[in-house]
């Protein structure tokens, strides 16, 4: 292949109470890039959406994570790398994460697919450190391996995928920016062993719910008494969202990492249309633009299918 078209998933990062280690692909909204192989070392970018992000790879998220990749291939190659960015950067809907793991995703084909996923969620981990300061995987990981993903380690990486009942997700983006450095900066360094125990019984309890295909024991541990209290802070209506949608019959959700996107599950795609209405009502009478998803977890992940050239 001489040139390929991706299609980048959105992400939710922690899935509430897994901060850091949790992570799902969506369906919906998703990056459109296209990139192509070339003799001449370097890597050139393009943008097609309007959010002036860097062209420099080496302050580009894609960049960056291509430079990774190459600097391991140790062959003179070059990547031509288009974007159009649909995911908004600083969304909470793993914008940074689907341009570096779609690029590294793009880059693996043209060179015949030389490298695994684990390799692919390093190099892509560089564009996360650019981003928000700090390696994370929990946007990437679901990219790369699609459906859910647990990152039980990044150092070494651990990355298990997590098999899931049926669910839809109900996403609203209130069109407020939070920078995912500055909703990390405000956390505090330590933790009360009381709320540690809590949160790793939830943690345990999403896990097993998810392999067991136990929605009620979904829903009872999409529950976070560490992150949640300090971030939700940040986007307005975040505690009426949480509740209407609940009683809307939502199984449960919260913060879509570093926010200020709102997700939510539900079985039945008739209560996450509900909770889509919920969501909009509530926005709508804050006078916050907003903008809302009804979609499905996204099991492939990131999709890269050859382009003509
Ligand atoms: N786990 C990260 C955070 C995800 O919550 O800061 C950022 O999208």
């Amino acid at each position: 292949m001489k040139k390929v078209n991706i299609l980048a998933t959105a992400s939710v990062a922690n899935l509430v109470c897994g901060f850091d280690v949790l992570g799902m692909a969506l369906a919906d909204p998703a990056d459109r890039m296209t990139m192509s192989l070339t003799d001449r070392p370097g890597i050139t970018i393009t943008h097609e959406d309007g959010y002036g992000l860097p062209l420099d790879p080496e302050k580009n998220v894609a960049g960056v994570a291509l430079l990774a990749l190459v600097e391991d291939l140790k062959e003179k190659v070059g990547f031509h790398v288009t974007v159009n960015k649909l995911i908004k950067p600083g969304s909470g809907l793993g914008s940074s994460a689907a341009s570096a793991a779609g690029a590294v995703a793009g880059a693996n084909a043209l060179l015949g697919n030389r490298f695994s996923n684990e390799d692919l969620v390093r190099f892509a981990m560089m564009g996360e450190k650019l981003a928000s300061g700090v390696k994370h995987a929990d946007n990437i990981a679901p990219g790369l391996y699609g459906g859910i993903t647990l990152v039980r380690s990044i150092l070494p990486l651990d990355i298990v995928r997590l098999s899931f009942p049926p669910l839809y997700v109900t996403v609203v983006h209130p069109q407020i920016e939070v920078k995912t450095s500055d909703a990390r900066q405000i956390l505090r360094n330590q933790v009360q062993l009381k709320d540690a125990i809590r949160q790793w019984g939830n943690i345990a309890g999403l896990v097993t719910g998810f392999l067991q295909k136990d929605y009620a024991l979904i829903g009872r541990s999409l529950e976070d008494v560490i992150v949640e209290p300090v971030r939700s802070i940040l986007i307005p209506g975040f505690v009426d969202v949480k509740q209407r949608c609940m009683a809307a019959g939502a199984l449960g959700g919260g913060i879509s990492g570093s926010g200020p996107s709102i997700f939510m599950l539900s079985i039945e795609e008739r209560t996450a249309l509900k909770v889509e209405q919920e969501m909009k009502e509530i926005y709508s009478a804050l006078g916050i633009e907003f903008r809302t998803y009804v979609t499905r977890i996204c099991d492939k992940g990131i999709k890269v299918t050859e382009a003509d050239s």
